[in-house]
């Protein structure tokens, strides 16, 4: 029959699928890429003819369903060029960019296939550690980097005393038998770093100027001058 109960069930399940639909929608493309959100936007038939007939078949993602078959617009995930022949490149390792990156267009017939990597890798094929970064192990087809102490350029392991060279604005240092890289005062091995009106402040590194609090007064002063 048509009582209440009947109708919310009906409007319920429309609601959980429409809600699955934009859901599956809003996974399909990156929100960056305009490319393929512009797709996305033209091919609503395409997507209604998808959810009805192979929404619940694995083999046929939206993504690939819409942009790699229909519309022909993109290459499967991890093949780029414009006929979609050439591979992401993944060195030793069984992983594209040995697992340490991202593929840059990878699954667009525009990519460039270079790795970008993640912050703590380096290398065509991010299998080398960054800068500032050390290898916790390694083999022909595996690496992992982690950060070195703040105070090293290059080390061997994440401990300040296993720094192997130092970072600029730290300086070497032997107390007890043991080396460290000690952070430079430059504010008080240097002379007139700052300008008039300014003081010195030591930073980790580094150091940076900052108006004296007089001086940051008359300014306020200035400012309320021109105001008025
Ligand atoms: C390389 O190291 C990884 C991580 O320890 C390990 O899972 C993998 O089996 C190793 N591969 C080889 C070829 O030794
Ligand atoms: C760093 O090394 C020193 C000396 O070997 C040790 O005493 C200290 O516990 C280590 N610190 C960390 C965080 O591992």
């Amino acid at each position: 029959g048509w009582g209440c109960g009947d109708w919310e069930e009906k409007n319920l399940k429309y609601k959980t699928s429409e809600t699955r639909l934009i859901e599956i929608l809003e996974s399909v493309c990156e929100k960056s890429d305009f490319k393929c959100n512009k797709v996305l936007e033209e091919q609503e038939e395409a997507i209604e003819k998808w959810y009805k007939k192979f929404r619940d078949d694995e083999d046929k993602p939206l993504r690939t369903y819409l942009c790699v078959t229909t519309v022909n617009v993109c290459c499967p995930e991890n093949k780029f060029g414009a006929k979609c022949a050439e591979e992401c490149p993944k060195g030793n390792s069984d992983e594209i960019c040995f697992g340490r990156g991202k593929c840059e267009g990878a699954g667009d017939k525009e990519g460039s296939g270079k790795c970008i990597c993640d912050s703590e890798y380096t290398g065509d094929v991010c299998n080398k550690c960054a800068d500032n970064h050390f290898e916790v192990h390694s083999n022909d087809s595996y690496i992992l980097c982690r950060s070195c102490h703040q105070s090293c350029g290059t080390c061997s392991g994440e401990n300040a005393t296993e720094c192997l060279t130092c970072r600029d604005g730290f300086k070497e240092e032997e107390k007890d038998g043991v080396k460290r890289c000690i952070d430079i005062n430059e504010c008080v091995e240097q002379q007139n770093l700052c300008g008039d009106g300014e003081y010195c402040a030591n930073t980790a590194g580094s150091y940076k100027c900052e108006a004296k609090p007089e001086a940051k007064n008359e300014e306020a002063k200035e400012e309320k001058k021109e105001e008025l």
